[in-house]
């Protein structure tokens, strides 16, 4: 398939689904975050590489907000679809569930989107399919991607902004009420 042409969300939507096993586990019995990264970024890889037709690399994460914890013994489903695509970019949304198996209870631990770049053999970002949206889920998705774009653009633009104009000596006020002490 050539880059000018259009591939439908649902060629490259992915669910994986893992059992959370012990080794998983953090202290305190839960499971670690850095288990379920991982598996995000793998769903986000097969996602995007599919969507793509060619080898991907995760570039930006965002949202990542771990509602709540996950247990050993839970079934963990990862659902990813494209959402958006820019020319070599790709957003890839990513909803996680934990799913009880003697309850049957299933809760939402997070929903969070990775942006992707193509890349071709010699490891120069290359040109993705476009996305044929298939109802007005997809379209709502492909929305809502332009407008976290902007505004992530837009707060680092702020910050940046913002940044520049800190000084450590007049600032200092704004240690004030932090609960922080100066060692120096
Ligand atoms: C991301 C990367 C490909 C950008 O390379 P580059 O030469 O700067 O390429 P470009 O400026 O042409 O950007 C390519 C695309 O990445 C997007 N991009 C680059 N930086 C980005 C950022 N911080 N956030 C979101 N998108 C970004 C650009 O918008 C562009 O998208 P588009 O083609 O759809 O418009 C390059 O920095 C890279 O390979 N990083 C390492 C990624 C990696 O190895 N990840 C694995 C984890 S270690």
């Amino acid at each position: 398939m050539q880059a000018s042409e259009f591939r439908p969300v649902s060629y490259s939507r992915t669910t994986i689904t893992e059992l959370m096993i012990p080794a998983y586990a953090n202290f305190g019995g839960k499971i670690h975050g850095g288990i379920l990264l991982s598996l995000m970024d793998k769903v986000a890889y097969a996602c995007s590489a599919k969507h793509a037709g060619n080898y991907c690399v995760t570039v930006t994460v965002d949202g990542v907000h771990f509602l709540q914890p996950v247990e050993v013994g839970e079934l963990v489903s990862l659902m990813a679809s494209v959402n958006y695509v820019g020319n070599t970019s790709l957003m890839v949304g990513i909803k996680v569930i934990a799913e009880n198996v003697k309850t049957g209870q299933v809760k939402h631990t997070n929903t969070s989107y990775f942006t992707m770049v193509a890349k071709d053999d010699s490891g120069k970002p290359t040109p993705v399919p476009g996305l044929l949206l298939e109802n007005q889920e997809d379209v709502r998705r492909f929305l809502e991607a332009i407008k976290r774009r902007e505004i992530k653009e837009h707060s680092r633009q702020v910050f940046e902004n913002e940044k520049s104009r800190l000084t450590p000596e007049e600032d200092l006020t704004l240690l004030e009420k932090e609960r922080c002490r100066l060692g120096f």
